[in-house]
């Protein structure tokens, strides 16, 4: 995975068979995507655009224009802003409307905008014509450290989260950090779980840098850089969740999964879910492995200095939260592999955690932690 900067810029190269991914880092370097697509072989001049009634009129013209004027022909997507776009009606609307458009199996998709987008849009690409290629502009927190890079791509169902899926590769991820100051302060604050899970599961010296700078919008370049490079050393380690490396970016999300779909998709951001599951699981990391409460404290802490919530409201059902976590695709043969911590930046996957235990753990988040 070799991390080069220059300039401005930051590249890691996610070496995967059969190619690699390219993440791109900058502030401000929007205006440069051009340039960099034109590097990219399986990107040709024909593609198409999705992003979401939000962030079309912040970047969507920009997007276009720039593209436009290297000669690319761009048909433009937009799905409404939410949660709730990530589902297969969606999925089968934009790969018609694709088809009106008379794209074809050699053009390419840029998925412009959150997690929401990044996944819905890049399972579209996965499944358009038996799959073309995807770019990644990712321009959220958590898109940006986390779920534009690596491939998983699909939607929820009333079953749960991401139950239809693939892995699909973007051929380029181009993160421009300065998109992050038009997002609102809580879908800014919600990122902040998918950076705790990351410090908490491999480098807890991330910790160090999320306390001091807390939610403020600073030190942004480094900041998406040092997650991402977490990131993607996982998925260069396991790019298919075999080995079980890549289930540790679990963590968290067994449970926070459970409640953000009981919760009804959309009522509660994946970051705020995510940081009730991260609670759960490192008081779960504490009952069954040697998480100190001192680093628990820690974890937990921080989590509220970035205004995450850490108790659960009484207006979520725990039985619907559980039985959504049933059809988790964690669970094999009714055995759930359950992400927990040994120590701060020591993370693994344990057997060892019964229903009985996440329905207690559960049950705890409704008091304060
Ligand atoms: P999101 O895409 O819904 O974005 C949050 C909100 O911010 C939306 O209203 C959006 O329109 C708006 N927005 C986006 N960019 C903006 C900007 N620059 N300025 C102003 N507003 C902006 O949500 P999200 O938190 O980015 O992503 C959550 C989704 O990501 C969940 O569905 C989750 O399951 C998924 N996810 C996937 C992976 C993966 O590996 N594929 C990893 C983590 C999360
Ligand atoms: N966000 C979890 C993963 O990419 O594996």
């Amino acid at each position: 995975m070799p991390t080069l900067h220059s300039g401005e810029l930051t590249r890691i190269t996610l070496d995967l068979s059969p190619r690699s991914s390219e993440v791109i880092i900058g502030e401000g370097i929007l205006a440069q995507l051009p340039q960099w697509l034109s590097e990219q072989a399986r990107v040709g001049k024909r593609g198409v655009l999705v992003t979401d009634s939000n962030v079309d009129p912040l970047y969507g013209d920009q997007v276009i224009e720039s593209l436009q004027q290297q000669g690319m022909t761009l048909t433009r997507i937009v799905i409404p802003a939410g949660e709730a776009s990530k589902n297969m009606v969606q999925i089968t609307d934009i790969c018609r409307l694709m088809l009106q458009a008379e794209l074809d199996r050699h053009s390419f998709l840029i998925a412009l905008g959150g997690g929401v987008v990044g996944d819905a849009a890049g399972f579209a690409a996965a499944i358009f014509q038996r799959g073309i290629p995807v770019v990644q502009i990712p321009t959220t927190v958590v898109a940006q450290v986390d779920s534009s890079v690596g491939g998983k791509t699909g939607v929820n169902t009333p079953e749960g989260k991401n139950l239809i899926g693939a892995f699909h590769q973007p051929d380029l991820v181009f993160a421009d950090v300065s998109t992050l100051h038009t997002l609102p302060d809580r879908e800014y604050n919600e990122g902040f779980g998918e950076i705790i899970k990351h410090a908490a599961i491999r480098d807890a010296s991330l910790l160090d840098l999320v306390e001091e700078i807390g939610t403020e919008r600073k030190k942004l370049t480094e900041l998406i850089t040092r997650n991402v490079a977490i990131k993607a050393a996982v998925v260069e380690e396991d790019e298919h969740e075999i080995s079980g490396t890549r289930a540790l970016l679990n963590f968290g999300h067994t449970i926070g999964h459970g409640i953000e779909a009981a919760a009804g998709y959309g009522k509660m951001l994946h970051g705020e879910a995510i940081s009730l599951g991260l609670v759960a699981a490192i008081r779960l990391s504490q009952k069954y492995s040697t998480l100190t409460e001192q680093e628990a404290k820690r974890l937990i802490n921080t989590l509220q200095a970035c205004s995450l919530p850490t108790q659960l409201n009484k207006a979520i059902n725990s039985e619907t939260i559980l039985q959504t976590l049933r059809l988790d695709k964690k669970f094999v043969d009714g055995q759930i592999r359950f992400v927990l911590l040994k120590s701060l930046g020591n993370a693994f996957v344990s057997n060892e955690v019964t229903l009985d235990d996440i329905e207690t753990a559960v049950d705890d988040l409704y008091s304060p932690p």
